[in-house]
């Protein structure tokens, strides 16, 4: 599973068309768009929903053990889709200043998306039916202990990829608070 790159080419292809309207705003507008103004509002807005997506729809599929839901491969591709493409769109919202909290709510974003990048990379190490089952190998020597090292950096890599996403969530909702109150209502 996850061994050709369609989600991440595919990420690519929206996040490409996304800048290609981001241009064309600019050249129309002659500015680059405000975080608080229509475009860049809908931009943030937008973001960050695909990223609230990434945040709950595969761990809901992963629990569920149904595979009336779906495959959990495809779920993992959605996964990393929504986790590139949010992120990207709620990049292109912040008109390019990082003050304050929602500076670090940023940076969070970033450390988050790389280390998914990373984690990716070490999940398809690890041998997996496609319904994402860990299989048991019947290899002995050095590649059954490369896969016994790839499953201990992923249990790892678990607890920075997930606590750095609550964390960013915790302070994304304080700036989203926050601006909604200062900036929006208060206007
Ligand atoms: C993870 C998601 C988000 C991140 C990383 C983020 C980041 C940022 C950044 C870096 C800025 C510019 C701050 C500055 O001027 O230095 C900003 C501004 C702003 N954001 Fe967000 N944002 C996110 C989501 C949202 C959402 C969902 C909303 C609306 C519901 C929102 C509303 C605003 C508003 C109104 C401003 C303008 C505030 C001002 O100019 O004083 N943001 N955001
Ligand atoms: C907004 C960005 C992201 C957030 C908030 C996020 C959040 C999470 C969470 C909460 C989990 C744990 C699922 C569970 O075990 O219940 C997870 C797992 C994972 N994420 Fe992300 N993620 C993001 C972006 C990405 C990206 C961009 C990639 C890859 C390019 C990625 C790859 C993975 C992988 C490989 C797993 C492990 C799957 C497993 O062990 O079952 N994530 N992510």
């Amino acid at each position: 599973m996850l061994n050709d790159n369609k989600e991440l080419w595919v990420s690519v292809l929206a996040a490409a068309i996304i800048a290609g309207i981001y241009a064309f705003v600019i050249y129309f507008t002659g500015k680059v768009p405000a975080a608080g103004e229509f475009f860049g509002h809908a931009i943030g807005i937008l973001g960050f929903l695909l990223m609230l997506m990434t945040e709950i729809l595969y761990s809901l599929r992963k629990r569920s053990r149904s595979a009336r839901w779906g495959k959990m491969s495809e779920w993992l591709r959605f996964h990393i889709f929504t986790g590139l493409v949010g992120p990207f769109m709620v990049f292109l919202h912040t008109s390019w200043k990082f003050n304050g909290l929602a500076g670090m709510v940023t940076w969070l974003t970033v450390i988050v998306v790389f280390s998914g990048i990373i984690g990716r990379y070490i999940y398809t190490l690890i041998p997996r039916t496609s319904d994402g089952i860990e299989l048991e190998t019947s290899l002995g020597g050095a590649q059954a202990a490369a896969i016994a090292h790839a499953r201990r950096l992923l249990a790892l890599w678990h607890t920075i990829h997930i606590p750095i996403g609550m964390a960013l969530f915790v302070a994304a909702f304080v700036h989203i608070g926050g601006a909604l109150y200062y900036f929006t209502f208060l206007k």
